[in-house]
């Protein structure tokens, strides 16, 4: 299906994929501090933001197909640099494990590659079908909102939580839910890392609990090619919580491979 999507600058191509229950707005402040340099890629994947589409279960592979059909639309043939944070990571490790001769480099933001538990899954599917049966995220965002932010801006940054709370409610529940089973479903790609080539940036916020420093440093060390960056003053949504110091770090990266 046909993704909504941001496309600007010009330069070696990077795409920006963006994690649960948000949006492709995660990402303007890096979009913005790359677009000089870089051709930005941000969509919203399918059932969030402005991109519909998605019912019953929307697979972290069917999300990955949307992202490729997208980029055949834009006409990226050379290689790209391909960026994720949480789930847009693990739609970014469906890409590398079927498509991996197309990168020039991955990252990944606050992420895991390992699978969810049964119980996790279990959790994520019941959670799925009451989003569905209320016709509200409502549950979501009081599930994820205390989790995705870091401790320093639940205490410090009321504006960033409040943003980080619309962002979340205009996700459509039907999306919500697709994408909730679509996680719950995914499988473990830890094996993708050590076969990958190219270089790779891990990035996690120092606060992260859900996706940590040290699953992080693991991820890192498993990628033949990776480097790790940890975020000071930010939880799981780095992007947002520094997004200066996120956008720095992701331009040295990029700047390296240019
Ligand atoms: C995300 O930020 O995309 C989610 O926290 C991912 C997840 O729930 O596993």
């Amino acid at each position: 299906m046909k993704l909504e999507r941001v496309v600007e600058g010009r330069g070696p191509v990077v795409v920006l994929l963006h994690g649960f229950p948000l949006n492709r707005a995660m990402w303007d402040a890096q979009r913005e501090g790359l677009r000089d340099t870089f051709r930005v890629i941000v969509p919203d994947l399918r059932g969030m933001g402005a991109s519909g589409g998605a019912a019953g279960e929307a697979s972290m592979d069917l999300l990955a197909d949307d992202v490729i059909e997208l980029l055949d639309a834009e006409k990226v043939e050379g290689p790209f640099v391909l960026g994720g944070l949480s789930m847009g990571g693990y739609v970014a490790l469906s890409i590398v494990e079927r498509s991996a001769a197309r990168l020039r480099g991955l990252m990944l933001l606050d992420t895991r590659a390992g699978a969810d538990s049964p119980e996790a899954a279990q959790n994520r599917r019941a959670l799925a079908d009451r989003v569905e049966a209320a016709g509200s995220v409502d549950e979501v965002i009081a599930s994820f909102l205390p989790k995705v932010l870091g401790k320093t801006t639940h205490a410090e940054r009321p504006a960033l939580v409040e943003r980080v709370r619309q962002m979340m409610g205009a996700t459509a529940p039907a999306g919500a839910a697709a994408c909730l089973r679509g996680m719950a479903s995914r499988p473990d790609r830890t094996a993708v890392l050590a076969k990958l080539d190219r270089p790779a940036l891990v990035l996690v916020g120092e606060e992260d609990a859900l996706t940590t420093p040290d699953e992080s440093r693991e991820m890192a060390e498993a990628l033949p090619q990776g480097q790790l960056e940890i975020i000071a003053g930010a939880g799981h949504l780095t992007c947002l919580e520094n997004s200066q110091a996120t956008t720095e770090a992701i331009k040295r990266f990029l700047e390296k491979l240019a």
